[in-house]
């Protein structure tokens, strides 16, 4: 038992959605396109997942999300892919990829073979057994990758209704979930193992107003140390989280967010590799050239940078998806895939984006008291990265230009002077 498609699309996640987008815009024919997904839904924004998603009042829903809302464009419901010929293939898990004869084995135990296969299977979160610590499976500890997570984690937050919950983890799923809790009005401590939270990207200034923020909001923080058990109840329920200093914190829930692994399983030993993800270039073809891969699961030259990365956040899934379609489509129109990396944040009244890298030495400016500030990163005398809460939209857009032009900076002390000042007159 088998179809075959000119295109077929493994994963069906943001960079999916923007794909098909991009091959409906570009001119693909009915019955060309297929998308095979383990979800049970149609393609969708999946950062809604842990903001709105989660709110106690008009919490987001589908079909509200689907892509490509998420960047002002239309909506592709599942009648979006009918109406096009595209094949949603959900429920469905690919099993094997054999890369030789071009074909996937799914779950349901049909073959698909594809002209083109573009992967496009995200990251899967990192479990707590990986660290050596049991209980992952218990009723009341909560991951949050997709919709059936985000289901559960909603329930267990009405059931945990007033009572403690600890998040594990201090990087984006930490934060916006340990906000998105406190909003629910739960007692929020969030413990993780670095001085700071956001210890990825944000620099200890930057880091200690957000901290004040939550602590404003009722967030405790348990930082230094991380956790090493549960303590469960006869039900199996985590009554209480012991971590390494030895304090124990009664918990109601647990919510874990301590990072991921790019979904590379099925092509292992078959594609090339680098820094965890699919190693593709500059037009998202890996090393098999009737195979791309785009989004989490992708490691890409990044022009800005001169080298390969892969970067987790949604607006490289949404370029990079475009890219390897327009490439695909059309590749004597398209050149190097030039990004400019992304990344967001909106938690409680706050909201920050950072363009770049964030290498080299830092310099804040703005009113840290206030509602708008930032920070410059230069690195071998050009400004490589910046950071700014509280922007407007033209403000966001001139930092991005700027941190695109890459300048040289000559003079930090006026940089410094200048602040916001010196992108907006960039
Ligand atoms: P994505 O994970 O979206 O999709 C992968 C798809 O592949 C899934 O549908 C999965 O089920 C499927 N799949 C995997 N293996 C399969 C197999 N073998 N067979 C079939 N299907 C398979 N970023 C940001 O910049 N700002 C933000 O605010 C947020 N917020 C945010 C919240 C939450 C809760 C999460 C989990 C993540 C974010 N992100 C984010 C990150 C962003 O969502 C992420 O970078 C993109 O979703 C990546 O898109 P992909 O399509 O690569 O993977
Ligand atoms: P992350 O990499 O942002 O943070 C992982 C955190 O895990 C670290 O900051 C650290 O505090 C903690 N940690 C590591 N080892 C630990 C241990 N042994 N015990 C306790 N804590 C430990 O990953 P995440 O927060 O899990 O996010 C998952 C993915 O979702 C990432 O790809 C992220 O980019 C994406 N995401 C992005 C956004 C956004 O861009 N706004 C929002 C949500 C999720």
């Amino acid at each position: 038992m088998g179809r075959a498609f000119v295109y077929v699309i493994v994963g069906g996640g943001v960079a999916a959605g923007y794909a098909a987008h991009e091959f409906v815009k570009r001119g693909v024919s009915h019955g060309e396109l297929c998308i095979i997904s383990e979800e049970s839904v149609a393609p969708y924004e999946r950062p809604a997942l842990s903001k709105g998603y989660l709110l106690p009042e008009d919490p987001a829903r589908l079909p509200s999300f689907h892509c490509c809302v998420g960047s002002n464009e239309e909506k592709l419901t599942p009648k979006y892919y009918k109406e096009h010929g595209i094949e949603l293939i959900l429920n469905t898990q690919v099993k094997s990829a054999d890369v030789r004869r071009n074909t996937l084995q799914t779950a349901t135990g049909e073959t698909i073979s594809y002209k083109i296969l573009i992967v496009a299977t995200g990251a899967r979160p990192l479990k707590l057994e990986e660290f050596g610590v049991s209980g992952s499976d218990a009723a009341n500890v909560c991951y949050l990758r997709d919709m059936v997570d985000a289901e559960r984690l909603v329930n267990v937050m009405q059931s945990s209704s007033g009572g403690n919950a600890i998040v594990i983890g201090g990087g984006y799923i930490g934060m916006e979930c340990a906000a998105s809790l406190a909003i629910n009005k739960l007692n929020v401590t969030m413990v993780f193992p670095e001085a700071h939270c956001m210890a990825r990207l944000f620099t200890t200034k930057i880091a200690s107003y957000y901290e004040e923020f939550y602590k404003s909001r009722g967030v405790k923080f348990i930082k230094g140390t991380v956790l090493t058990s549960f303590d469960f109840n006869t039900d199996g329920k985590v009554t209480a989280v012991n971590l390494r200093d030895g304090s124990k914190l009664p918990a109601d829930m647990v919510v874990i967010g301590i990072g991921i692994r790019p979904n590379t399983s099925l092509f292992e030993g078959q594609l090339t590799l680098e820094k965890g993800g699919i190693k593709v270039n500059g037009s998202m073809q890996s090393s098999n050239s009737s195979i791309y891969a785009v989004g989490d699961v992708a490691a890409f030259p990044v022009k800005i940078f001169g080298e390969t990365r892969r970067l987790e956040h949604v607006d490289c899934a949404r370029k990079s998806a475009r890219h390897a379609v327009a490439a695909i489509m059309e590749p004597e129109k398209t050149g190097e895939f030039d990004y400019l990396p992304f990344f967001y944040s909106r938690v409680f009244t706050l909201s920050w984006q950072f363009y770049g890298d964030n290498i080299g030495e830092v310099f804040h400016f703005g009113d840290f008291s206030g509602k708008t500030f930032g920070a410059y990163w230069i690195h071998n005398g050009h400004l490589v990265g910046s950071f700014l809460e509280g922007g407007t939209k033209e403000q966001y857009e001139a930092i991005a230009h700027a941190t695109k032009l890459k300048p040289a900076i000559e003079d930090v002390t006026e940089l410094e002077r200048q602040g916001l000042g010196f992108a907006l007159s960039m």
